[in-house]
């Protein structure tokens, strides 16, 4: 066993290695919201990160950052290619995002799969101390919860998917999908952004396993009798007289680390940025905004659509209205996402070269990842934020703007199929592939009168206030810990 009693374990470590041109190396920090809300408790309790560093055959030594201590997993090339690029972003990615792009399925890149997740499974029992929590984070680590137990069934184990978990339907295309539910199942709680991913879950539990679901638990037949003994308080007789190990799975919606956009957006440069922003497009009366990772799932291209048609019908003008869109590069070697990039560049190319003038461009298209400051920015300066994706898991931008708006300002529209959509209910909710209710929420948004967006925003706002990052991990933390205390009380 080893030291740790916090051990969290998810693909990309929460520092990325930066290979210079002259081939020395360094660690960036990319300070996300999950880090932020796992610092302070990692720090207070003796916690370690597991996860890639996000470069192929990176050996790193265990390292301290920030008060965390790192534990690289190294990925050849060729697992990058297979597990990563392959099975975690062409297989389980646009399957579990209601196939928007058909999933590739590759047996050779599950069998990677399978292989690197027991190497995360391995390191993370390695530095878990006696009875400690384990908490396992998204998709490309699913099989981990149940290699972990085999390993190490003193653990505690979470495990939180932070994309959606398609309906049954969907699910079941997977050759793989009993061995996906039965990793999961090792976990003590599994957690979901929404109760409808929750539900898809334990349905498809009960599709492929038979086993009893009965809210929020799951009973899961115990084979192993050691398992009784060991967690007598996660064991019981079920009703038809056998002994189950009990599972949680629901919904815990994650959020952002409110406070720190609120102090952003409070800042004297930020604000002048603000300005200036709006100052440089040419001062339009109406600025909208399009903040997403390159991906498929964003619906970027009906956005565009939409905004393309409202220029066309002269609904809009340039130099009245403006949008920028900002589309940060990712999962560049897969195809599908080559494929969308050209998609996106050649309609704002069209929109740009049918619309724009000398002075004013219709779209500020920006292919680049911008610092948080300059996103803070960017809020303040947008009078309409819009989130159109086609299915996303939560999609923390929109509560990032909704947070930046401490001036009760600002329209945000929302897609219903975001999970976002489950608690920012205030927001102009649309469904982005109805073009012409996309078209007409904008309209809206435009002429939305000044009480009504300062009504809509406080309530959004006192919504990503009080449930911020920190609740999330702490009602999650505080369900496993639940366990850890009532095994004690049982020993
Ligand atoms: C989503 C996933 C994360 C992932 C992130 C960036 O938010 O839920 O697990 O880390 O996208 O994608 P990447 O493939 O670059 O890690």
């Amino acid at each position: 066993t080893g030291q740790y009693d916090l051990v969290v374990v998810s693909n990309r470590l929460p520092v990325d290695k930066v290979i210079a041109d002259d081939g020395s190396e360094s660690w960036r920090g990319s300070p996300g919201g999950l880090v932020t809300a796992l610092e302070p408790i990692m720090r207070a309790s003796e916690g370690a990160w597991v996860g890639w560093a996000g470069v192929p055959d990176d050996r790193s030594e265990p390292f301290e950052h920030d008060g965390i201590s790192i534990v690289p997993v190294a990925l050849s090339a060729e697992e990058v290619e297979l597990y990563y690029e392959g099975f975690s972003n062409d297989t389980l990615w646009p399957l579990y995002h209601d196939v928007i792009a058909p999933p590739t399925y590759h047996r050779d890149w599950w069998d990677s799969y399978l292989e690197v997740n027991q190497r995360f499974a391995d390191s993370a029992a390695a530095n878990a101390a006696q009875g400690a929590t384990v908490w396992v984070q998204d998709y490309q680590l699913q099989l981990v919860p149940k290699m972990l137990r085999e390993i190490r069934p003193d653990l505690v184990i979470g495990f939180f998917n932070h994309i959606p978990f398609p309906a049954y339907g969907i699910f079941s295309q997977l050759p793989w999908r009993t061995q996906i539910i039965e990793g999961l199942l090792g976990a003590d709680v599994i957690g979901f952004q929404r109760v409808a991913d929750a539900g898809n879950f334990s349905r498809a539990v009960r599709r492929l396993l038979g086993f009893t679901t009965k809210g929020t638990t799951i009973e899961v037949p115990i084979e192993d009798a050691a398992e009784v003994d060991g967690r007598p308080h996660r064991t019981r007789v079920s009703r038809r007289g056998q002994q189950v190990r009990t599972v949680t799975a629901r919904a815990f919606p994650i959020s952002i680390d409110t406070e720190s956009f609120i102090e952003l957006a409070h800042r004297p440069d930020i604000q002048a940025r603000a300005a200036e922003i709006r100052h440089e497009l040419g001062d339009p009366d109406v600025v909208m905004l399009g903040v997403d990772r390159l991906d498929y799932t964003k619906g970027i291209g009906h956005r565009l659509k939409a905004y393309g048609e409202l220029l066309e019908d002269g609904k809009i003008d340039v130099g009245h209205a403006s949008l920028i869109q900002v589309a940060s590069p990712s999962r560049e070697r897969v195809k599908t996402y080559m494929q969308l990039r050209d998609e996106i560049e050649l309609t704002v190319g069209r929109i740009n070269g049918d619309f724009s003038t000398i002075s004013h461009s219709a779209i500020s298209y920006l292919h680049q990842g911008r610092p948080r400051e300059e996103m803070a920015a960017l809020y303040l300066a947008a009078d309409i934020m819009l989130v159109t994706a086609l299915r996303d898991g939560m999609n923390l931008v929109a509560k990032e703007y909704v947070a930046s708006r401490f001036d009760n300002d600002g329209v945000l529209v929302l897609s219903e199929f975001a999970g976002a959509a489950d608690e920012l209910k205030q927001a102009l909710l649309v469904n982005p592939h109805d073009i012409e209710g996309l078209k007409e929420a904008i309209v809206r948004a435009i002429a939305m009168p000044q009480s009504e967006r300062s009504r809509r925003m406080r309530a959004l706002r006192k919504r990503v206030i009080e449930y911020d990052v920190a609740r999330w991990s702490k009602s999650f933390l505080d369900e496993l810990a639940a366990l850890t205390h009532a095994q004690s009380a049982n020993e």
